[in-house]
Protein backbone atom coordinates (compact mmCIF):
# COMPACT_ATOMS: atom_id res chain seq x y z
CA UNK A 1 0.00 0.00 0.00
CA UNK A 2 2.64 2.63 1.26
CA UNK A 3 4.74 1.59 -1.95
CA UNK A 4 1.68 1.95 -4.67
CA UNK A 5 1.40 5.19 -2.93
CA UNK A 6 4.91 6.30 -3.52
CA UNK A 7 5.49 5.80 -6.93
CA UNK A 8 2.27 7.65 -7.35
CA UNK A 9 3.39 10.47 -6.07
CA UNK A 10 6.39 10.51 -8.39
CA UNK A 11 4.78 9.57 -11.59
CA UNK A 12 2.91 12.41 -10.81
CA UNK A 13 5.86 14.71 -9.63
CA UNK A 14 7.71 13.67 -12.61
CA UNK A 15 4.58 14.74 -14.99
CA UNK A 16 3.96 18.15 -13.31
CA UNK A 17 7.61 19.09 -13.34
CA UNK A 18 8.24 17.77 -16.79
CA UNK A 19 4.93 19.82 -18.03
CA UNK A 20 5.62 23.31 -15.78
CA UNK A 21 9.51 22.64 -17.62
CA UNK A 22 7.85 23.30 -20.67
CA UNK A 23 5.64 26.54 -19.32
CA UNK A 24 8.50 28.00 -17.64
CA UNK A 25 10.54 29.75 -19.85
CA UNK A 26 10.98 33.41 -21.49
CA UNK A 27 7.64 34.21 -21.79
CA UNK A 28 7.57 34.10 -17.46
CA UNK A 29 10.68 35.78 -17.27
CA UNK A 30 10.55 38.51 -20.40
CA UNK A 31 6.63 38.62 -21.70
CA UNK A 32 4.45 38.51 -19.03
CA UNK A 33 6.39 41.80 -17.37
CA UNK A 34 6.38 43.57 -20.81
CA UNK A 35 2.86 43.16 -21.23
CA UNK A 36 1.97 43.18 -17.86
CA UNK A 37 3.58 47.07 -17.48
CA UNK A 38 2.19 48.11 -21.03
CA UNK A 39 -1.16 47.24 -20.30
CA UNK A 40 -2.40 48.87 -17.35
CA UNK A 41 -0.30 46.36 -14.68
CA UNK A 42 -3.33 45.53 -12.03
CA UNK A 43 -6.08 45.02 -14.39
CA UNK A 44 -3.69 42.87 -16.41
CA UNK A 45 -3.05 41.05 -13.92
CA UNK A 46 -6.22 40.38 -12.49
CA UNK A 47 -7.74 39.57 -16.37
CA UNK A 48 -4.78 37.30 -16.42
CA UNK A 49 -5.39 35.43 -13.47
CA UNK A 50 -9.19 35.12 -14.10
CA UNK A 51 -8.74 33.59 -17.47
CA UNK A 52 -6.15 31.53 -16.26
CA UNK A 53 -8.55 29.64 -13.63
CA UNK A 54 -11.10 29.56 -16.21
CA UNK A 55 -9.92 29.18 -19.87
CA UNK A 56 -6.33 27.89 -19.16
CA UNK A 57 -7.79 25.60 -16.81
CA UNK A 58 -10.69 24.09 -19.19
CA UNK A 59 -7.91 24.11 -22.33
CA UNK A 60 -5.03 22.16 -20.34
CA UNK A 61 -6.89 20.06 -18.82
CA UNK A 62 -8.82 19.28 -22.05
CA UNK A 63 -5.21 19.29 -24.04
CA UNK A 64 -4.25 16.83 -21.28
CA UNK A 65 -6.67 14.51 -21.43
CA UNK A 66 -6.58 14.18 -25.07
CA UNK A 67 -3.49 13.33 -25.18
CA UNK A 68 -3.83 10.97 -22.45
CA UNK A 69 -7.20 9.05 -24.11
CA UNK A 70 -4.91 8.72 -27.26
CA UNK A 71 -1.65 8.18 -26.60
CA UNK A 72 -0.85 10.35 -29.71
CA UNK A 73 0.51 13.41 -30.23
CA UNK A 74 -1.67 16.40 -31.98
CA UNK A 75 -1.57 15.95 -35.30
CA UNK A 76 -2.39 12.12 -34.70
CA UNK A 77 -4.91 12.67 -31.51
CA UNK A 78 -7.10 14.76 -33.28
CA UNK A 79 -6.95 12.69 -36.47
CA UNK A 80 -7.56 9.29 -34.08
CA UNK A 81 -10.60 10.78 -32.42
CA UNK A 82 -12.24 12.71 -36.01
CA UNK A 83 -10.96 12.94 -39.33
CA UNK A 84 -12.72 15.78 -40.21
CA UNK A 85 -11.11 17.79 -37.34
CA UNK A 86 -7.02 16.60 -38.03
CA UNK A 87 -6.93 20.25 -39.69
CA UNK A 88 -6.98 21.59 -36.08
CA UNK A 89 -3.28 19.60 -35.49
CA UNK A 90 -1.18 20.87 -38.24
CA UNK A 91 -2.60 24.35 -37.65
CA UNK A 92 -1.15 23.87 -34.25
CA UNK A 93 1.47 22.48 -35.46
CA UNK A 94 2.48 25.42 -37.51
CA UNK A 95 2.78 27.47 -34.26
CA UNK A 96 6.03 26.55 -32.95
CA UNK A 97 7.67 27.02 -36.54
CA UNK A 98 7.02 30.33 -36.36
CA UNK A 99 8.17 30.68 -32.52
CA UNK A 100 10.95 29.40 -32.34
CA UNK A 101 12.96 31.64 -34.43
CA UNK A 102 11.95 34.61 -32.59
CA UNK A 103 12.48 32.89 -29.43
CA UNK A 104 16.22 32.24 -30.05
CA UNK A 105 16.64 36.01 -30.94
CA UNK A 106 15.52 37.27 -27.50
CA UNK A 107 17.41 33.82 -26.09
CA UNK A 108 20.62 35.37 -28.02
CA UNK A 109 20.08 38.94 -25.61
CA UNK A 110 19.73 36.62 -22.81
CA UNK A 111 23.35 35.18 -23.54
CA UNK A 112 24.98 38.18 -24.74
CA UNK A 113 23.69 39.84 -21.54
CA UNK A 114 24.74 36.89 -19.71
CA UNK A 115 28.33 37.39 -21.58
CA UNK A 116 28.51 40.68 -20.74
CA UNK A 117 27.90 40.49 -16.81
CA UNK A 118 30.48 37.74 -16.82
CA UNK A 119 33.25 39.97 -18.58
CA UNK A 120 32.84 42.87 -16.43
CA UNK A 121 30.46 44.62 -18.33
CA UNK A 122 27.54 44.99 -15.61
CA UNK A 123 28.02 48.60 -15.27
CA UNK A 124 27.69 49.10 -18.91
CA UNK A 125 24.50 47.07 -19.13
CA UNK A 126 22.63 49.45 -16.35
CA UNK A 127 23.08 52.27 -19.24
CA UNK A 128 19.90 53.12 -20.36
CA UNK A 129 21.25 53.48 -24.31
CA UNK A 130 23.07 50.00 -23.45
CA UNK A 131 20.17 47.93 -24.71
CA UNK A 132 19.18 49.55 -27.76
CA UNK A 133 22.77 50.06 -29.04
CA UNK A 134 23.25 46.43 -28.80
CA UNK A 135 20.18 45.19 -30.64
CA UNK A 136 20.28 48.09 -33.39
CA UNK A 137 23.92 46.64 -34.38
CA UNK A 138 24.33 43.85 -37.14
CA UNK A 139 26.40 41.56 -36.43
CA UNK A 140 26.33 41.59 -33.03
CA UNK A 141 22.64 40.56 -31.96
CA UNK A 142 22.65 37.80 -35.08
CA UNK A 143 25.81 36.49 -33.46
CA UNK A 144 24.14 35.64 -30.36
CA UNK A 145 20.99 34.64 -31.54
CA UNK A 146 23.00 32.12 -34.16
CA UNK A 147 25.15 30.69 -30.75
CA UNK A 148 21.95 30.36 -29.05
CA UNK A 149 19.70 28.93 -31.79
CA UNK A 150 22.96 26.84 -32.50
CA UNK A 151 23.30 25.70 -29.12
CA UNK A 152 19.43 24.62 -29.56
CA UNK A 153 20.01 22.90 -32.31
CA UNK A 154 22.89 20.61 -31.49
CA UNK A 155 21.52 19.27 -28.31
CA UNK A 156 18.23 18.43 -29.95
CA UNK A 157 20.54 16.35 -32.31
CA UNK A 158 23.01 14.92 -30.07
CA UNK A 159 19.63 14.09 -27.56
CA UNK A 160 21.65 15.31 -24.59
CA UNK A 161 17.93 17.27 -23.68
CA UNK A 162 18.36 14.41 -21.08
CA UNK A 163 21.15 16.00 -19.54
CA UNK A 164 20.30 19.68 -20.03
CA UNK A 165 16.44 18.69 -18.80
CA UNK A 166 18.29 17.44 -15.27
CA UNK A 167 20.14 20.44 -14.73
CA UNK A 168 17.33 22.19 -15.25
CA UNK A 169 15.56 20.97 -13.28
CA UNK A 170 17.91 21.25 -10.48
CA UNK A 171 18.61 25.03 -11.60
CA UNK A 172 14.89 25.86 -11.61
CA UNK A 173 14.57 25.68 -7.62
CA UNK A 174 17.46 27.96 -8.05
CA UNK A 175 15.84 30.30 -10.12
CA UNK A 176 12.75 30.41 -7.60
CA UNK A 177 14.39 31.21 -4.54
CA UNK A 178 16.74 33.86 -6.64
CA UNK A 179 14.07 35.52 -8.09
CA UNK A 180 11.75 35.85 -4.58
CA UNK A 181 15.08 37.25 -3.51
CA UNK A 182 15.13 39.63 -6.57
CA UNK A 183 11.19 40.64 -5.97
CA UNK A 184 11.58 41.17 -2.28
CA UNK A 185 14.99 43.72 -2.75
CA UNK A 186 13.11 45.27 -5.51
CA UNK A 187 10.17 45.99 -4.01
CA UNK A 188 12.09 47.62 -0.61
CA UNK A 189 13.35 49.78 -2.53
CA UNK A 190 12.69 53.90 -2.10
CA UNK A 191 10.06 54.91 -4.77
CA UNK A 192 9.26 51.16 -5.69
CA UNK A 193 5.82 50.93 -3.61
CA UNK A 194 4.18 53.38 -6.24
CA UNK A 195 4.96 50.74 -8.91
CA UNK A 196 3.54 47.70 -6.27
CA UNK A 197 0.44 49.82 -6.64
CA UNK A 198 0.70 49.82 -10.19
CA UNK A 199 1.01 46.36 -10.54
CA UNK A 200 -1.18 44.88 -8.07
CA UNK A 201 -4.39 47.27 -7.54
CA UNK A 202 -6.38 46.92 -10.39
CA UNK A 203 -6.99 50.35 -12.14
CA UNK A 204 -10.25 49.49 -14.42
CA UNK A 205 -10.51 52.54 -16.47
CA UNK A 206 -7.28 50.90 -18.27
CA UNK A 207 -9.69 47.62 -19.21
CA UNK A 208 -10.04 47.14 -22.83
CA UNK A 209 -10.96 44.46 -25.25
CA UNK A 210 -6.87 44.88 -26.19
CA UNK A 211 -6.00 43.72 -22.32
CA UNK A 212 -7.87 41.03 -22.55
CA UNK A 213 -6.48 39.52 -26.01
CA UNK A 214 -2.99 40.56 -25.10
CA UNK A 215 -3.46 38.49 -21.29
CA UNK A 216 -5.44 35.51 -23.49
CA UNK A 217 -2.38 35.44 -25.80
CA UNK A 218 -0.11 35.42 -22.85
CA UNK A 219 -1.99 32.32 -20.96
CA UNK A 220 -1.42 30.17 -23.77
CA UNK A 221 2.00 31.20 -24.82
CA UNK A 222 3.23 31.26 -21.41
CA UNK A 223 1.18 27.31 -20.52
CA UNK A 224 2.20 26.14 -24.00
CA UNK A 225 -1.26 25.64 -24.96
CA UNK A 226 -3.28 25.91 -28.02
CA UNK A 227 -0.16 24.49 -30.12
CA UNK A 228 -0.85 20.79 -29.40
CA UNK A 229 1.85 20.58 -26.40
CA UNK A 230 0.08 19.67 -23.63
CA UNK A 231 -1.39 16.99 -25.86
CA UNK A 232 2.11 15.09 -26.58
CA UNK A 233 2.92 15.47 -22.60
CA UNK A 234 -0.68 14.03 -21.94
CA UNK A 235 0.17 11.40 -24.12
CA UNK A 236 3.12 10.17 -21.91
CA UNK A 237 0.73 10.67 -18.78
CA UNK A 238 0.09 7.61 -16.43
CA UNK A 239 -3.46 6.78 -16.40
CA UNK A 240 -3.31 6.83 -12.39
CA UNK A 241 -2.13 10.33 -12.15
CA UNK A 242 -4.33 12.58 -11.02
CA UNK A 243 -5.49 14.75 -14.41
CA UNK A 244 -7.11 17.63 -12.60
CA UNK A 245 -4.81 18.19 -9.59
CA UNK A 246 -1.77 17.87 -12.28
CA UNK A 247 -3.70 21.37 -14.07
CA UNK A 248 -3.85 23.25 -10.61
CA UNK A 249 -0.38 22.62 -10.01
CA UNK A 250 0.78 23.30 -13.54
CA UNK A 251 -0.67 26.83 -13.58
CA UNK A 252 0.20 28.07 -9.91
CA UNK A 253 3.63 27.20 -10.63
CA UNK A 254 3.57 29.09 -14.06
CA UNK A 255 1.72 31.92 -12.98
CA UNK A 256 3.83 32.27 -9.66
CA UNK A 257 6.91 32.57 -11.88
CA UNK A 258 5.21 35.07 -13.94
CA UNK A 259 3.83 37.01 -10.77
CA UNK A 260 7.06 37.15 -9.09
CA UNK A 261 9.14 38.52 -12.73
CA UNK A 262 6.82 41.18 -12.63
CA UNK A 263 7.58 41.72 -8.96
CA UNK A 264 11.14 42.56 -10.12
CA UNK A 265 10.68 44.56 -13.22
CA UNK A 266 7.40 46.58 -12.34
CA UNK A 267 8.55 48.33 -9.10
CA UNK A 268 12.23 49.14 -10.36
CA UNK A 269 10.33 50.46 -13.79
CA UNK A 270 8.85 53.41 -10.82
CA UNK A 271 12.09 53.93 -9.30
CA UNK A 272 14.22 53.92 -12.10
CA UNK A 273 12.39 55.74 -14.77
CA UNK A 274 9.93 57.00 -13.22
CA UNK A 275 7.03 54.88 -14.35
CA UNK A 276 5.91 57.09 -17.18
CA UNK A 277 3.68 55.67 -19.75
CA UNK A 278 6.93 55.51 -21.95
CA UNK A 279 9.02 53.92 -20.12
CA UNK A 280 6.18 51.02 -18.83
CA UNK A 281 5.07 50.58 -22.40
CA UNK A 282 9.10 49.73 -23.51
CA UNK A 283 7.89 46.27 -24.79
CA UNK A 284 9.97 43.36 -25.64
CA UNK A 285 13.29 45.73 -23.97
CA UNK A 286 11.42 46.00 -20.55
CA UNK A 287 13.57 43.33 -18.64
CA UNK A 288 16.89 44.17 -20.63
CA UNK A 289 16.65 47.35 -19.76
CA UNK A 290 15.50 47.46 -16.13
CA UNK A 291 17.11 44.39 -14.92
CA UNK A 292 20.66 45.80 -14.83
CA UNK A 293 19.76 49.04 -12.89
CA UNK A 294 18.68 46.71 -9.85
CA UNK A 295 21.77 44.59 -9.96
CA UNK A 296 23.96 47.89 -10.05
CA UNK A 297 22.01 49.35 -7.20
CA UNK A 298 22.87 46.20 -5.21
CA UNK A 299 25.90 45.10 -3.57
CA UNK A 300 27.40 42.35 -4.97
CA UNK A 301 25.27 42.49 -8.10
CA UNK A 302 27.48 41.55 -10.76
CA UNK A 303 27.39 38.28 -9.03
CA UNK A 304 23.64 38.61 -8.31
CA UNK A 305 23.37 39.13 -12.44
CA UNK A 306 25.70 36.35 -13.02
CA UNK A 307 23.55 33.98 -11.55
CA UNK A 308 20.08 35.66 -12.98
CA UNK A 309 20.86 35.70 -16.53
CA UNK A 310 22.51 31.97 -15.97
CA UNK A 311 19.06 30.50 -14.38
CA UNK A 312 16.95 32.42 -16.87
CA UNK A 313 19.27 31.32 -19.73
CA UNK A 314 18.67 27.64 -18.72
CA UNK A 315 15.48 27.98 -18.37
CA UNK A 316 14.96 29.45 -22.32
CA UNK A 317 17.19 26.98 -23.79
CA UNK A 318 14.79 24.23 -22.07
CA UNK A 319 12.02 25.92 -23.43
CA UNK A 320 13.57 26.17 -27.31
CA UNK A 321 14.71 22.62 -27.25
CA UNK A 322 11.23 21.21 -26.97
CA UNK A 323 9.71 24.13 -29.33
CA UNK A 324 12.63 22.65 -32.00
CA UNK A 325 12.05 18.93 -30.58
CA UNK A 326 8.48 19.47 -31.82
CA UNK A 327 9.23 20.85 -35.34
CA UNK A 328 12.01 18.29 -35.95
CA UNK A 329 9.73 15.45 -35.13
CA UNK A 330 6.29 16.02 -37.28
CA UNK A 331 8.86 17.04 -39.86
CA UNK A 332 10.57 13.37 -39.75
CA UNK A 333 7.18 11.74 -39.40
CA UNK A 334 5.52 13.93 -42.58
CA UNK A 335 8.20 14.70 -44.57
CA UNK A 336 9.66 10.76 -44.25
CA UNK A 337 13.26 12.12 -43.76
CA UNK A 338 15.99 11.60 -40.99
CA UNK A 339 16.63 13.64 -38.05
CA UNK A 340 19.97 15.27 -39.28
CA UNK A 341 17.98 16.43 -42.11
CA UNK A 342 15.21 17.29 -40.15
CA UNK A 343 17.01 18.91 -38.10
CA UNK A 344 19.28 21.04 -40.18
CA UNK A 345 16.04 22.54 -42.38
CA UNK A 346 14.48 23.30 -39.24
CA UNK A 347 17.94 25.31 -38.32
CA UNK A 348 18.22 26.93 -41.85
CA UNK A 349 14.56 27.83 -41.42
CA UNK A 350 15.15 29.44 -38.07
CA UNK A 351 18.07 31.32 -38.96
CA UNK A 352 16.28 33.28 -42.03
CA UNK A 353 12.97 33.96 -40.37
CA UNK A 354 14.88 34.81 -36.81
CA UNK A 355 17.58 37.29 -38.92
CA UNK A 356 14.22 39.20 -39.77
CA UNK A 357 13.38 39.34 -36.35
CA UNK A 358 16.79 40.82 -35.23
CA UNK A 359 17.36 42.96 -38.09
CA UNK A 360 13.64 44.38 -37.68
CA UNK A 361 15.19 46.28 -34.57
CA UNK A 362 18.62 47.53 -36.63
CA UNK A 363 19.04 48.08 -40.19
CA UNK A 364 15.52 47.12 -41.01
CA UNK A 365 13.91 49.09 -38.42
CA UNK A 366 12.00 51.34 -41.34
CA UNK A 367 9.86 47.59 -42.35
CA UNK A 368 7.08 47.47 -40.79
CA UNK A 369 4.18 44.97 -41.62
CA UNK A 370 1.01 46.33 -40.20
CA UNK A 371 2.91 48.70 -38.34
CA UNK A 372 4.95 46.14 -36.08
CA UNK A 373 8.68 45.11 -36.56
CA UNK A 374 8.94 41.41 -37.53
CA UNK A 375 9.75 40.29 -33.93
CA UNK A 376 6.48 42.10 -33.23
CA UNK A 377 4.51 41.17 -36.13
CA UNK A 378 5.48 37.20 -35.36
CA UNK A 379 4.39 37.01 -31.93
CA UNK A 380 1.27 38.88 -32.92
CA UNK A 381 0.43 36.11 -35.46
CA UNK A 382 1.44 33.49 -33.63
CA UNK A 383 -0.19 34.40 -30.14
CA UNK A 384 -2.58 36.73 -30.70
CA UNK A 385 -3.91 35.24 -34.26
CA UNK A 386 -3.11 31.37 -34.68
CA UNK A 387 -3.42 30.38 -30.80
CA UNK A 388 -6.71 31.85 -30.35
CA UNK A 389 -7.92 30.32 -33.66
CA UNK A 390 -6.95 26.45 -32.59
CA UNK A 391 -7.33 27.14 -29.04
CA UNK A 392 -11.13 28.39 -30.29
CA UNK A 393 -11.33 24.97 -32.58
CA UNK A 394 -10.11 22.96 -29.37
CA UNK A 395 -13.24 24.23 -27.55
CA UNK A 396 -15.52 23.37 -30.22
CA UNK A 397 -14.44 19.87 -30.93
CA UNK A 398 -14.79 19.10 -27.37
CA UNK A 399 -17.69 20.87 -26.67
CA UNK A 400 -19.42 19.40 -29.61
CA UNK A 401 -17.85 16.70 -31.38
CA UNK A 402 -16.12 14.65 -28.99
CA UNK A 403 -18.60 16.12 -26.26
CA UNK A 404 -16.99 17.23 -22.69
CA UNK A 405 -18.15 13.73 -21.62
CA UNK A 406 -15.09 12.50 -23.28
CA UNK A 407 -13.02 14.44 -21.51
CA UNK A 408 -14.66 14.16 -18.08
CA UNK A 409 -14.51 10.21 -18.27
CA UNK A 410 -10.74 10.27 -19.22
CA UNK A 411 -10.29 12.85 -16.30
CA UNK A 412 -12.49 10.56 -13.73
CA UNK A 413 -10.24 7.51 -14.34
CA UNK A 414 -7.96 9.73 -12.18
CA UNK A 415 -10.32 10.70 -9.46
CA UNK A 416 -12.98 12.63 -8.98
CA UNK A 417 -13.69 15.90 -11.51
CA UNK A 418 -14.48 18.41 -8.96
CA UNK A 419 -14.62 21.53 -11.60
CA UNK A 420 -16.59 19.49 -13.79
CA UNK A 421 -19.41 21.84 -13.70
CA UNK A 422 -16.58 24.77 -14.71
CA UNK A 423 -14.98 22.98 -17.48
CA UNK A 424 -18.30 22.09 -19.21
CA UNK A 425 -19.39 25.77 -19.58
CA UNK A 426 -16.43 27.36 -20.07
CA UNK A 427 -15.40 24.82 -23.12
CA UNK A 428 -19.17 24.73 -24.85
CA UNK A 429 -19.91 28.69 -23.80
CA UNK A 430 -17.74 31.09 -22.71
CA UNK A 431 -14.18 30.93 -24.01
CA UNK A 432 -15.53 29.79 -27.84
CA UNK A 433 -17.83 32.91 -27.49
CA UNK A 434 -15.36 35.17 -26.10
CA UNK A 435 -12.49 34.06 -28.02
CA UNK A 436 -13.98 34.74 -31.52
CA UNK A 437 -15.17 38.56 -30.12
CA UNK A 438 -11.88 39.18 -29.34
CA UNK A 439 -10.16 37.46 -31.88
CA UNK A 440 -12.39 39.68 -34.45
CA UNK A 441 -12.28 43.31 -32.66
CA UNK A 442 -8.33 42.96 -32.47
CA UNK A 443 -7.56 41.78 -35.85
CA UNK A 444 -9.96 44.26 -36.85
CA UNK A 445 -8.04 47.13 -34.96
CA UNK A 446 -4.38 45.74 -35.63
CA UNK A 447 -5.75 46.36 -39.53
CA UNK A 448 -6.31 49.73 -38.61
CA UNK A 449 -10.72 49.36 -39.11
CA UNK A 450 -11.54 50.72 -35.67
CA UNK A 451 -9.79 52.07 -32.71
CA UNK A 452 -11.34 50.55 -29.80
N1 LIG B 1 5.79 28.39 -22.45
C1 LIG B 1 7.08 28.81 -22.86
C2 LIG B 1 7.50 30.06 -22.09
O1 LIG B 1 6.81 30.53 -21.24
C3 LIG B 1 7.15 29.13 -24.31
C4 LIG B 1 6.55 28.11 -25.14
C5 LIG B 1 5.46 28.25 -25.86
C6 LIG B 1 6.98 26.79 -25.28
N2 LIG B 1 5.19 27.08 -26.49
C7 LIG B 1 6.10 26.17 -26.13
C8 LIG B 1 8.02 26.06 -24.75
C9 LIG B 1 6.23 24.86 -26.48
C10 LIG B 1 8.16 24.74 -25.08
C11 LIG B 1 7.27 24.14 -25.93
O2 LIG B 1 8.54 30.58 -22.34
Amino acid sequence: MNNEKRSNFTGKIGFVLAAAGSAVGLGNLWRFPYLAAKYGGGIFLLVYILLAVSFGFALMTAEIAIGRKTGLSAIGAFKALNKKYSFIGYVAALIPAIILPYYSVIGGWVTKYLYAFISGGAKAAADDAYFGGFISQTAQPVLWFVIFLGATALIVLGGVEKGVEKVSKLMMPVLVVLSIFIAIYSVCMPGAIEGVKYYIMPDFSKFSVTTVLAAMGQLFYSMSLAMGIMITYGSYMKKDVNLESSVTQIELFDTGIAFLAGLMIIPAVFVFSGGTPEALGKGPSLMFVTLPKVFESMAGGTYIGILFFLLVLFAALTSSISLMETVVSILCDKLKIGRKLSCLLVFVFSVVLGLLSSLGYGVWAEVKIIGLQFLDFFDFISNSVLMPVVAFFTCVFVGYVIKPEAISEEVELSGKFRRKALFNVVIKYIAPVCIVLILISSVLEAFGVFKI
